[in-house]
């Protein structure tokens, strides 16, 4: 039995996943992950299957490292022990008699950390790795017993991990003489992400890490996925946080924070994610889509021009629309050939849309093989090679683009197209349109628009 377009996209997607998964599953071996889990995470009946999927990168050659939030069991302690403690801006003051209680529930958090990874055979382990000492008085408060990480011993952690073990440090740190210092576990992880040079720091939370509604605004650099906030490029999470701070929540800020200073000490993408959803680390960690919120440092994506060994992948991205008898089917020889004029949409290494610049004489060109893989539909990835295309044809001095669609001509006015007929098309792109398809025409005059802007 020949298979129909059902088990086709079913296969192509499946087919998508397991490429995604080897892909990342390649470029991570070796790489440092450093994982900030609140203790509302650790104690809740989700962190058994969050621990289970950070056990299967351990195994798979990823370096991890657990920094577990004490915060609410800290709470939970001191109040069945009946002591008070205030935070000031967010920051708790730990008074001296509260110390042997922060620490016993830092370090009850961490072992809960270890007692999970046990169950998988993975061996975790606390070490003395951190160098704290006192925030002292600040605009007339005194923080007590509450300390700034001074420094992160990572070339012990990293011999540690080295070894095969999955570090975990809990929110406490030493001064020179051994005194204990209370420590943020934001801050923990961000410097221990920048000490060992790590490729991701996650910041894991109980629910929606973000608010949203403020960060939704479009701005450059922010993007959003089917009405989610998606991506925040460095330049842009830095822009919120100094310019728009009353967006966040102070807890948003705090993290959002953090995460700049992550990036810009070297960490290349710091994720948010919502630590009681199953699976998320995975979805993130081997999917380019992923599930959570992403800061980055690189440009994450572009349009740049195709080569030779992105014409399979192309190919394939076509294929769903030349079933459809949107497209017309390309050979690869085809594609060889007309490799010069096609650019690519490339997102985090991974060809996903593409599109073509056929020049004809002196002033015209055919905008012609548009596709986007189905599953970043919706995104812009269209519109911006459509965009790049106009743009090289601005480049190139020439007065028209034009193009041919049956199916798509209203995507094309929305981006300013205007119909056109038969008529506009060079005598040679005329010589080969094919009736049958009943083709519409379209034109873009560049030289209009250019005189008129
Ligand atoms: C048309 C196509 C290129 C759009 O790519 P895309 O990356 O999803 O497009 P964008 O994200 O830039 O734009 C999405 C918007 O266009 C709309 N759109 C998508 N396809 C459309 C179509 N055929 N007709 C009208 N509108 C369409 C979407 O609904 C969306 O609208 P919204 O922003 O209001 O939600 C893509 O769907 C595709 O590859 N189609 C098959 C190939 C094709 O038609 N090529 C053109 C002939 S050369």
């Amino acid at each position: 039995m020949e298979p129909d377009d059902g088990d086709f996209a079913v296969l192509h997607d499946e087919a998508a996943v397991i490429r995604d998964v080897f892909t990342y599953a390649h470029r991570f071996v070796g790489s440092a992950f450093v994982f900030r889990v609140t203790s509302k995470v650790v104690y809740s009946p989700h962190f058994p299957g969050f621990v289970r999927d950070l056990s299967l990168l351990h195994e798979n050659g990823i370096k991890i490292c657990v920094v577990p939030s004490g915060s609410e069991r800290i709470d939970q302690l001191l109040a069945s022990y009946g002591i008070e403690t205030e935070r000031v801006k967010g920051i708790r003051i730990s008074p001296p008699e509260a110390m042997p209680i922060i620490q016993m529930a830092a370090f009850d958090t961490a072992i809960a950390c270890i007692n999970q990874f046990a169950r998988h055979k993975v061996e975790a382990l606390v070490g003395n790795w951190v160098r704290a000492r006192a925030i002292g008085v600040r605009d007339g408060v005194d923080f007590m017993d509450t300390g700034l990480v001074e420094n992160v011993h990572a070339d012990l952690i990293r011999r540690s991990l080295e070894d095969g073990f999955v570090p975990v440090l809990p929110c406490i740190g030493w001064n020179a003489i051994g005194k204990p210092y209370n420590i943020s576990s934001l801050e923990l992880a961000t410097r221990l992400a920048t000490s060992l040079n790590a490729t991701k720091l996650f910041l894991i939370t109980e629910g929606e890490p973000f608010s949203d509604e403020g960060l939704q605004s479009p701005r450059e650099g922010v993007v959003s996925r089917e009405g989610y906030l998606s991506r925040i490029s460095v330049q842009a999470a830095e822009a919120l946080v100094t310019d728009w701070p009353e967006l966040l929540e102070p807890g948003e800020l705090d993290m959002l924070g953090h995460a700049v200073e992550a990036c810009r000490g070297g960490v290349e993408r710091v994720h948010f994610l919502d630590g009681t959803m199953d699976g998320v680390v995975l979805k993130e960690v081997f999917s380019t889509l992923g599930y959570g919120i992403m800061v980055h440092v690189d440009p994450f994506e572009h349009v740049r021009p195709m080569k030779d060994e992105d014409i399979v992948d192309v190919l394939g991205i076509m294929e769903a629309f030349v079933r459809k008898g949107i497209l017309v089917r390309r050979s690869e020889e085809d594609m060889q050939r007309l490799r010069p004029d096609f650019v690519v949409y490339e997102t985090d290494g991974t060809i996903r849309g593409c599109g073509a610049l056929h020049r004809y004489g002196p002033d015209q060109a055919e905008i012609a093989g548009i596709a986007v893989d189905e599953n970043f539909g919706r995104m812009g990835v269209g519109r911006k090679v459509v965009e790049f295309l106009l743009e090289e044809a601005r480049r190139k001095k020439l007065s028209q683009v034009f193009l041919l669609t049956t199916k798509t001509s209203d995507w094309f006015q929305s981006l300013g197209f205007t119909q056109g007929s038969a008529d506009d098309l060079p005598p040679e792109r005329r010589a080969t349109y094919d009736e049958r398809r009943k083709s519409r025409v379209f034109v873009y005059p560049l030289a209009d628009r250019a005189a008129g802007q």
